[in-house]
């Protein structure tokens, strides 16, 4: 475990001149354990939202200090940078995966290579854990460009007619209870979200603690960052489920799954139309049991004309995305670009795959860009 410090010399400028204005010396590493709160303290710093960052620092088993990269100048943290620890699926293989995250400096510090230096030493660190690739989310493509990581295409799918699908209405939408359903729900999982390549791997625990943690940072506060959780009954068994939750002021269905088979595929519509059927305000005409108070998550309190579409993930699954815009629901693809990868150990990854490692990244990067796989909102960071 490195836990010395690292010297950082940064230099200041001014305009298109970058001029030496000053040189100082900063503490660039790990976290120490009793600096916790003084990391979420600077988070609270970027929008004012502190429990967002908690959820992820406190209720994620595998966050651990080594992970939390700060800059600390003097008597104050002034940058920090975090790697979320995941794996996902590469070829049926479960391959770790370092999720880079809560990237920020203060605003009085930026634009003097701090947080460049904290990136260097995420690269150094993620490398050193064992972490094969690495993935983030960002607006700054050219800013981590910088350090290795590559924006890749993928889709997102808007499905604004989704309360009208024409499905059977022998399913009943329940809401989900960890106890009774989530050995049904982590089966499904792994069966359905199991198939596709980028998905997360969840054990048990992974899977308590994503509950704990998954949601979404609210566009407007006071909105919540909850998730609310519905699985479709068939009989006695779950036929399919999904998660929604409400992510930058539109109802995000950030992970779902049914059942492989024939007919299962219309659980799935029939959750859709229910999910639709909420989000519209319209009369719910699908059966439901259980507690729907969170239902309130599809509709924006302070925007309620904001429009009523449910955004998610299909393009990975055309068998879906045929059976929805058969029912009356056609899919639209959204592209979006700040979704950005970086291959940490050629030679791992050739071991997994069989091949050279120059060849062994480039196929990661196929793997990553190809529309049959997803990663989905809930494994988010
Ligand atoms: C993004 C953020 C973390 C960058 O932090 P920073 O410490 O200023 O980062 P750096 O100084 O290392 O690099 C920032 C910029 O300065 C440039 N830069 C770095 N060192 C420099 C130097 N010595 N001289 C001139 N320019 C420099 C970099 O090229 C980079 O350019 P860009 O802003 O046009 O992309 C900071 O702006 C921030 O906290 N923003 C709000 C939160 C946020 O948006 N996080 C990222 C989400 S994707």
């Amino acid at each position: 475990m490195e836990r010395a410090a690292r010297d950082l010399r940064f230099c200041s400028y001014s305009g298109d001149r970058r001029t030496k204005l000053q040189t100082q010396i900063m503490e660039v590493r790990s976290a120490h354990h009793n600096e916790r709160d003084e990391v979420l303290d600077l988070l609270s710093r970027w929008y004012g939202d502190r429990a967002f960052f908690e959820r992820y620092n406190r209720l994620d088993p595998r966050f651990r200090d080594e992970l939390c990269l700060v800059a600390r100048d003097g008597g104050q943290l002034v940058s920090t940078v975090q790697i979320f620890d995941r794996a996902i699926n590469l070829d049926r293989q479960a391959v770790p995966t370092g999720g880079i995250g809560s990237v920020f400096t203060l605003e009085e510090y930026r634009h003097k290579g701090v947080a460049s230096a904290l990136m260097r030493l995420a690269v150094d660190t993620m490398v050193r854990e064992g972490f094969e690739v690495s993935l983030l989310f960002a607006e700054r493509l050219t800013f981590y460009n910088m350090f290795g990581w590559r924006e890749v295409e993928r889709k997102f799918s808007i499905l604004a007619a989704a309360s009208s699908l024409d499905v059977a209405d022998h399913f009943v939408i329940d809401s989900f209870e960890i106890e009774r359903d989530l050995g049904e729900i982590a089966a499904m999982h792994r069966k359905y979200s199991g198939r596709f390549n980028v998905t997360a791997v969840r054990d048990d625990s992974a899977w308590r603690a994503n509950l704990k943690f998954a949601g979404n940072q609210p566009l407007h506060p006071g909105e919540g960052s909850e998730e609310y959780f519905v699985v479709c009954r068939d009989g006695s068994r779950i036929a399919a489920y999904a998660r929604v939750t409400r992510f930058h002021g539109v109802s995000m269905v950030m992970e779902y799954g049914y059942l492989p088979g024939g007919v299962e595929v219309d659980a799935m519509l029939a959750t859709f139309k229910y999910l639709g059927q909420s989000a519209s305000g319209l009369p719910v005409t699908v059966r439901t049991t259980g507690d729907h108070r969170r239902a309130s998550l599809l509709h924006s309190s302070s925007k309620p004309a904001e429009p009523s579409v449910l955004v998610t993930h299909t393009a990975h699954d055309p068998r879906l995305e045929k059976a929805l815009g058969d029912a009356g629901c056609p899919v639209a693809h959204h592209v979006d670009n700040n979704y950005m990868w970086r291959v940490l150990a050629p030679d791992k990854l050739a071991r997994r795959f069989a091949m050279a490692p120059a060849a062994a990244s480039a196929h990661a990067f196929e793997i990553f860009a190809d529309s049959r796989s997803v990663f989905w909102t809930a494994d988010r960071f």
